[in-house]
């Protein structure tokens, strides 16, 4: 989603930075980009461009125009607040072009603001929210008391605010880029002659040494010298930032989302590695605050996520109920119930590959307030939900640039199993089986992605060949085929019904006629026999079935096509059935000419509520 980055460049180069920092925030989804500039000496407006399409499209409009600028300031616009047009991308200027501010987040008082600013004499030239705070600015810097400084203006427009924001503000003969947030992130990182601030810490790496993290309700200038605020003290300490920036880079591949389909082998073995003891009976995962004991002793766990992370909390959900005594619900974290299932005595884990996520954000927030223990899952080293938990464990599933969730479901379900044995009170048996399982898993996965042949090929016929499909999956599986599901419509715009297979016959079942595709689910697990019943019942009435199972034999007779699966135990069938869910979405997007990695209306790093 909308990405901010500014920069205070002593060699005059700070354009160009903003420029490759809006390309490496590129991955978070965007419809427009712009940027402005102070250049040394300057009078007059301050310089801006602003485009719809990509950092690529800014860069040509520029045309070379903002190089040698001191102080500059670019944004990555995913509409919210208006739709997708130059007007609306940002920067936004005073009317006087004295002042210029970036903001990502939801300003949700734009009513009264909209009235206010248009009874003070100013035009608006845009449809969205954005716009507003810097006419507001510009009234508070030109109407305060001499003895006011602009970090005080700045404060009072901040205080008229309400929803949330992170923004920066640059204002002519200014040698400062003022930043303000609350709900957005927003972090400074400082480097070889350099000061700059940016929506998150991916673009800082190999440019910045140190980094500081602002907090929620922080409003500070951010100059050469470091960064200030009203009451002194207050400002965040710099940190050391150690870290690589990885480039986007599909090697051979034709989409990076094909790459990290492919990375799963070594993503799932970064995930395990350290975790498993070396004579390979036990695996644990550390980093959390309380110790495995404390955790057997809580009332509950509560798993909180959104999209793909949900789904595989919910088959974490799945693990820890089956393997520990502890009482564990999965919620949607837009609709978690923080005052009922929190408090202290309970602990509640934000499940998220970005770990910006709002929505999760604003669950973990809630739960703390309760009084109850937080921590995280998450993929991103330093991200707010990482800090804001201050513990928990890291997925180490590498960048995963392409929008569709890929490797990172596979490393949190294989995490959340990690979880559930650390804190388990299964037989030492039944831990060591499931041990020894996950030390094949990397392997086995690597087998399922060769493994993909002419079934994968016809099935995809059969899906192009529909306006719609519909999921089936029992147990552990029913999760499974939702995240199948979600995958398919979110890269391949093929509408989808996701079912446990019991559920059918309750009312969906309506929706199935001659040639409706239905992909179940079926390795060979306790529900396997049930799981036959309902393909039947789907077959019976004119469905295509194709079939994803480790089983030849009866169940596979009645499929159209069959897709076979590398044999696991039960706990880690999800892991190797969700390649073949991911290929079957990936290949029927790219048959259709989609742009598989960024897939329409959809951001990487969701951070609106
Ligand atoms: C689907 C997808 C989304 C995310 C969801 C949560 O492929 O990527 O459903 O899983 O937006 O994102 P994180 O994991 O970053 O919290």
């Amino acid at each position: 989603m909308c990405g901010i980055f500014g920069c205070i460049s002593s060699i005059n180069e700070a354009s160009s930075e903003v420029l490759e920092g809006l390309r490496k925030l590129e991955y978070r989804g965007y419809d427009s980009a712009g940027l402005a500039a102070i250049f040394p000496g300057q009078d007059g407006p301050i310089e801006t461009e602003r485009t719809t399409g990509y950092v690529s499209d800014l860069v040509s409009k520029a045309n070379g125009r903002f190089r040698g600028a001191r102080i500059s300031i670019g944004h990555t616009r995913w509409a919210t607040h208006g739709g997708v047009t130059d007007s609306n991308a940002h920067p936004h200027s005073s009317n006087d072009g004295s002042i210029t501010i970036v903001h990502n987040g939801i300003i949700e008082n734009t009513s009264d603001l909209k009235e206010r600013v248009e009874k003070l004499g100013y035009s608006v030239n845009s449809e969205t929210d954005s716009e507003l705070i810097v006419h507001l600015l510009h009234h508070e810097i030109n109407s305060q008391a001499a003895s006011r400084t602009v970090l005080d203006a700045f404060e009072s427009t901040v205080s008229l605010l309400s929803g949330s924001w992170a923004i920066a503000a640059i204002i002519a003969d200014m040698d400062e880029i003022l930043v303000a947030r609350r709900g957005a992130p927003l972090i400074v990182g400082r480097g070889h002659k350099r000061i700059c601030v940016s929506s998150d810490v991916q673009p800082f790496y190999g440019v910045c040494s140190e980094v500081a993290y602002l907090n929620d309700g922080d409003i500070f200038s951010i100059s050469e010298a470091g960064i200030s605020s009203l009451n002194q003290g207050d400002e965040p300490p710099f940190e050391t930032l150690e870290g690589t920036w990885e480039e986007e880079d599909k090697g051979n591949f034709q989409h990076l989302m094909l790459k990290e389909i492919h990375d799963q082998p070594i993503s799932v073995s970064n995930v395990l590695g350290g975790r498993i003891s070396s004579d390979g009976k036990r695996a644990g995962l550390q980093g959390f605050e309380l110790t495995p004991e404390e955790m057997r002793g809580l009332k509950r766990i509560n798993l909180v996520a959104c999209g793909t992370a949900f789904f595989a909390a919910q088959i974490g959900e799945t693990y820890i109920r089956e393997l520990t005594n502890v009482d564990v619900h999965s919620f949607r974290a837009s609709e978690f119930p923080a005052d009922y299932v929190c408090g202290p005595n309970t602990l509640t884990i934000g499940i998220t590959q970005s770990g910006e996520t709002k929505d999760t954000l604003d669950a973990l927030q809630q739960a703390k307030f309760t009084g109850g223990n937080i921590s995280s899952i998450c993929n991103v080293i330093g991200s707010t939900i990482a800090r804001l938990t201050g513990n928990g464990a890291y997925l180490h599933a590498g960048p995963e640039y392409a929008v569709a969730s890929t490797k990172a479901f596979t490393n949190m379900v294989a995490s959340l199993l990690l979880l559930a044995l650390t804190i388990s009170d299964a037989t030492s048996v039944r831990k060591a089986r499931i041990v020894q399982e996950l030390r094949e898993l990397p392997n086995k996965i690597s087998a399922q992605l060769l493994d993909m042949d002419d079934s994968l090929r016809s099935s995809v016929e059969i899906l192009e060949a529909s306006k719609s499909a519909v999921f089936i999956g029992r147990g552990i599986s029913a999760p499974l085929v939702k995240e199948g599901a979600l995958k398919m419509m979110e890269i391949a715009y093929l509408p989808c019904l996701a079912y446990p297979g019991g559920e059918l016959k309750h009312g969906p079942i309506a929706l199935i006629e001659d040639g409706t595709p239905v992909i179940a689910v079926a390795p060979k697990d306790e529900t396997i026999g049930l799981m036959e019943s309902s393909i039947r019942e789907c077959r019976t009435r004119g469905a295509k079935i194709i079939l994803i199972t480790d089983q030849e034999g009866p169940i596979a007779d009645i499929a159209d096509e069959v897709i076979i699966t590398q044999s696991s135990g039960r706990e880690c069938s999800p892991m190797i059935n969700v390649v073949p869910l991911q290929f079957l979405a990936y290949h029927l997007a790219a048959e259709k000419g989609l742009n598989v990695d960024r897939p329409r209306n959809l951001a990487k790093s969701v951070t609106v509520v």
